[in-house]
């Protein structure tokens, strides 16, 4: 054992002396900017290495070609000049129809005019139907009697106000119906999901997102005590999470997709730490229209204790009469174990006019932190 000991030792102190001679042929301020230098070095890669690990290294290499361009003399100047010219080509045309604008109450009533004038301008608006995907749900000859009995309907209710239930209590009835019937699709009365899906009407998807993202950071914030936190996304989830992270405060991390346009389970699942809150899937997304694998990340969710979206605003009044018409159709509601919350949309394929989307949870416990009241 001693032996050992010595020649350990004896082998320290022979690496001092020959570091020590290798290095007494250096100036001391040479060593020092060397430390400096090494130091700066590894700062520069660690970053460079992190934006790889958030970007992705296509991303990450255009960034850095970008940058590189327009340190080259003029290199900055082309592309902001390059950038000036869409900006102008967008606002021509648009400009001096502008100026035709009202800015300013006119002094005298138009009366019935103003219907026409209406129609005019809205005869000059693009010929949308049946031609601009993602715009408007309904477009063919089907939609004429579908518009006249939508718009009836939206007519007799439009000078209601649904914040006065006891005042307007139809109004009432109908929203706590479309919750239900549309929960109903999702699997509410199915007994895996536990047969308590609460929800709510909202004014379009990214409202339900919001809301579903706010009632989770607030639901585990009572749970487990998270103040700072997270959530993890595919790169394929629609921009509403963006907007609720900044609004709500949340760290958002957002994952590339796999190489089938999916969400890549085994990276979020490398994303998860312990701030974070949620994680989100869609069913379909809207840039690939590609259904993420949601049991998979039901499991992981479950697994983890964390809260679970799924955005089922372009598939939610698809898949359930897709499946009955025989499409395999993996699950994707709250059949699925780990699913806390859906959000849908009645305004795309559920053909209701825009400004109609609605949020559900999977049961009280949950739902009952979208009320600030809760906080
Ligand atoms: C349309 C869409 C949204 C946002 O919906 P809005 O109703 O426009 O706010 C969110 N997610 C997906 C998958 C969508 O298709
Ligand atoms: C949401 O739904 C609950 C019932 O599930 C209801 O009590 C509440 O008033 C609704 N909130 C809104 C904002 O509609």
């Amino acid at each position: 054992m001693e032996d050992y000991i010595y020649s350990f030792s004896s082998f320290l102190v022979r690496s001092r002396v020959s570091v020590n001679l290798f290095l007494s042929q250096f100036e001391p301020l040479a060593l020092l900017l060397a430390l400096l230098l090494t130091l700066l070095v590894a700062r520069v890669l660690h970053s460079l290495f992190s934006v790889i690990h958030d970007k992705g290294l296509k991303d990450t290499l255009l960034g850095l070609f970008m940058s590189s361009f327009k340190l080259i003399p003029g290199g900055k100047s082309y592309i902001d000049a390059e950038k000036q010219k869409i900006v102008d080509k967008w606002q021509s045309g648009s400009k001096s129809k502008r100026d035709e604008w009202r800015t300013e109450l006119p002094t005298t009533g138009f009366g019935e005019g103003i219907i026409e004038d209406m129609k005019d301008a809205k005869s000059k608006d693009v010929d949308w139907k049946g031609k601009c995907s993602g715009t408007v749900y309904i477009g063919g000859s089907e939609s004429e009697g579908h518009f006249s009995l939508i718009s009836e309907a939206c007519s007799m209710f439009q000078h209601t106000n649904p914040l006065h239930l006891d005042v307007f209590q139809s109004v009432g009835r109908f929203e706590a119906e479309v919750v239900a019937m549309t929960a109903d699709l999702l699997g509410s009365k199915e007994k895996a999901s536990g047969g308590q899906v609460r929800g709510n009407m909202t004014s379009g998807e990214t409202e339900s997102i919001l809301f579903a993202v706010k009632t989770s950071r607030d639901y585990m914030k009572m749970k487990t005590g998270i103040t700072k936190p997270e959530m993890v996304i595919a790169e394929s989830a629609h921009s509403a999470y963006d907007k609720a992270a900044q609004y709500f405060n949340i760290k958002l991390r957002s994952v590339p997709v796999n190489k089938e346009f999916k969400a890549d389970v085994k990276a979020i699942r490398q994303h998860i730490n312990r701030n974070t809150i949620m994680i989100v899937g869609s069913a379909p997304g809207f840039p690939h229209g590609i259904i993420d694998p949601i049991e998979e990340l039901g499991k992981l969710a479950d697994s983890y204790g964390i809260c679970f979206h799924v955005d089922l605003c372009l598939g939610g009044f698809v898949l359930p009469f897709a499946r009955k018409l025989g499409y395999q159709i993996p699950p994707f509601d709250f059949t699925v174990k780990g699913v806390t919350s859906v959000s849908i949309d009645v305004h795309k394929y559920g053909l209701a006019p825009k400004g109609t989307s609605v949020v559900l949870y999977r049961n009280h416990e949950i739902r009952k932190f979208s009320n600030s009241i809760n906080l």
